[in-house]
């Protein structure tokens, strides 16, 4: 399928099938969100999967009992990393260093004004920027398993709080910011029709000539 082909088929499936989904597809899935851009690179977030049909029906209880978080096959959480800082920097560095297999503190100014950059930011706002990089890996998810013939269902309506305390997210630093179902559709459902802007209203070409 083109990943055009595929985003027509993709909806975000209510009601999902018995049907598992087998552990390559699902580490597939993991490898598109690890593999997913972020800004400077720091992915300041952890994916966790859910696959145990006794915390699912706990989390679903956590999400207003939506049924898509006790039926799916696995349920990944994006859990934003809450405190951005120095350190969240070094790492990064660190990690740099290691896989290009360049000579440590070479890139030193440019750590400097990523801290800088951070440093200048409120705590709200660097949380903020912390949970729109989970998006994005949460977006090429979406994408990758569209592409693979797989069912998804993005989520925000949980309570935050209530999975962090579930999950133990907080005290590794985690706060979840936005889940996904996963999982199949019945056999004979056909995908609903896409709402979307005209392209008119949403695509604007601009120049300098007007
Ligand atoms: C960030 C985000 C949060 C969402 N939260 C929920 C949710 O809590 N429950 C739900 O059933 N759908 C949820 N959705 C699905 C949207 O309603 C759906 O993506 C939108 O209506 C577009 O339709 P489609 O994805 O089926 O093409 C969410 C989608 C996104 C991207």
């Amino acid at each position: 399928m083109s990943t055009i082909a595929a985003l027509q088929w993709r909806y975000s499936l209510k009601n999902f099938s018995n049907q598992k989904v087998d552990d390559d597809k699902i580490n597939n899935l993991l490898e598109a969100a690890r593999l997913s851009a972020s800004s400077y690179g720091l992915q300041p977030y952890q994916v966790w999967v859910i696959q145990e049909r006794d915390l699912l029906a706990k989390l679903s209880e956590q999400a207003f009992g939506q049924s898509q978080v006790r039926e799916c096959s696995h349920l990944l959480v994006f859990a934003n990393e809450t405190v951005i800082s120095d350190a969240t920097v070094e790492r990064y560095f660190a990690r740099h260093y290691q896989q290009t297999q360049t000579p440590v503190g070479s890139l030193d100014g440019y750590a400097d004004h990523i801290k800088s950059a951070m440093a200048e930011k409120s705590d709200d706002s660097r949380r903020a920027w912390a949970e729109q990089q989970a998006y994005i890996a949460l977006g090429t998810v979406l994408t990758e398993a569209a592409v693979l013939g797989i069912d998804t269902c993005p989520m925000t309506g949980f309570d935050q709080q209530a999975f962090n305390q579930t999950l133990g997210l907080s005290q590794y630093g985690l706060s979840a910011c936005v889940i996904c179902a996963i999982g199949y559709r019945e056999a004979d459902m056909q995908s609903p029709v896409k709402v979307r802007i005209p392209r008119e209203h949403f695509v604007r070409f601009v120049s300098l000539k007007g």
